[in-house]
């Protein structure tokens, strides 16, 4: 029942915080220039830095492609649900500020399977009183877990459009855990439900720097698993591909169908941009996939043509995400 655990800050929740070895929320908390990290974290941090110079950078722009991604769902394609699983330490804007920004009515459960994240998930309950938030504790590893608790059906139904948040979680996970994950909460999305997903890669980097990152995992007791573009794109394959680039004004992007090669998988940082390509970081320096995969409406569209879920359409997301960046509140 890990599930049935709520936002706290009691001391029974604190103490089941380890300090002594580092987590993978509080070290992308460390790269992000929060306060919720400990030495274990900053250690571990700090041996991929050495690694991976760019790594403060890429959860940055791991973090914008988040918040784009949740201005798109709620200001152009009309979803009004989310479940962001993996959701880490509370960052304004959280996905429930973006979303409410553009509909105060949607609906957002947090998960994440950090005790830290429990003793700040206050923050993520901010909710506009026409929607609502809820925090469950729960691992990914176990799905039926999450789809089965309490908070999640208080908060949301999943018989209507849901956006899905699995953001910079899957690569702790092995490839059996993240494929069953992944397979059975796609099952239980309704039609018109997207899936947003980043995924760490060594696709773009040095074969240098990739030969490094196996030692570097044992050295730093966090297993974290690197994709291949193929096999990122196997988590959403069959679903339909966010154009990544912005469409022309007044027009409505096509939505591109997945295979396993993934040709649509782009950088995070190539994902709808708000800044021009020359002042975008290199893919090698972020070196993570991101993509925005729609779920077809079968009822009521023709196989093939995702929709649009609402006609939100003609809402600028890409100037309003310039003021959802961290720091900028
Ligand atoms: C790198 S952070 C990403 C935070 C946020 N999604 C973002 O992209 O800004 C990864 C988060 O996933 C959580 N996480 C890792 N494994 C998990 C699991 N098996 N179940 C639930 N959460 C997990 C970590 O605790 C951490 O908060």
């Amino acid at each position: 029942m890990a599930a049935q655990r709520r936002a706290e800050n009691t001391p029974a929740a604190v103490a089941m915080i380890d300090t002594s070895t580092p987590h993978p929320a509080r070290r992308y908390n460390y790269w992000l220039g929060g306060k919720d990290h400990f030495a274990a974290d900053r250690e571990s941090g700090d041996a991929i830095a050495a690694v991976f110079p760019h790594v403060r950078e890429a959860a940055l722009q791991n973090r914008w492609f988040l918040q784009r991604a949740v201005a798109y769902l709620a200001g152009q394609a009309g979803i009004r649900q989310f479940l962001d699983v993996g959701v880490g330490i509370p960052l304004s804007p959280n996905t429930h500020e973006i979303a409410q920004d553009f509909a105060p009515d949607c609906r957002v459960v947090y998960v994440d399977n950090d005790p830290i994240v429990l003793t700040h998930a206050r923050a993520l309950l901010t909710s506009d009183p026409a929607g609502a938030t809820a925090y469950v504790e729960a691992d990914l590893r176990d799905p039926a877990a999450i789809l089965d608790d309490p908070g999640v059906h208080h908060t949301i139904d999943l018989s209507q459009p849901v956006g899905l948040l699995l953001v910079a979680v899957l690569h702790f996970l092995d490839d059996d855990e993240a494929t069953r994950a992944v397979a059975e909460l796609r099952a239980a999305l309704a039609p018109g439900s997207y899936i947003v997903l980043s995924h760490g890669t060594t696709d773009y980097v040095s074969v240098e720097t990739a030969a490094r990152i196996p030692a570097l995992q044992q050295d730093n007791e966090v297993r974290f698993q690197p994709r291949s573009r193929e096999q990122v794109a196997g988590f959403v394959a069959g679903l339909y591909a966010v154009d990544p680039a912005p469409p022309a004004p007044g027009t409505v992007a096509p939505l591109v169908p997945i295979d396993r090669s993934g040709p649509q998988l782009v950088s995070v940082v190539r994902w709808r941009p708000d800044r021009s390509a020359h002042d975008l970081p290199r893919d090698e320096d972020v070196a993570c996939y991101g993509v925005v995969a729609g779920m077809p409406d079968g009822a009521t569209r023709p196989a093939g043509a995702m929709p649009a879920a609402s006609p939100v359409a003609s809402t600028d997301v890409t100037s309003r995400d310039a003021n959802h960046e961290p720091g900028r509140g």
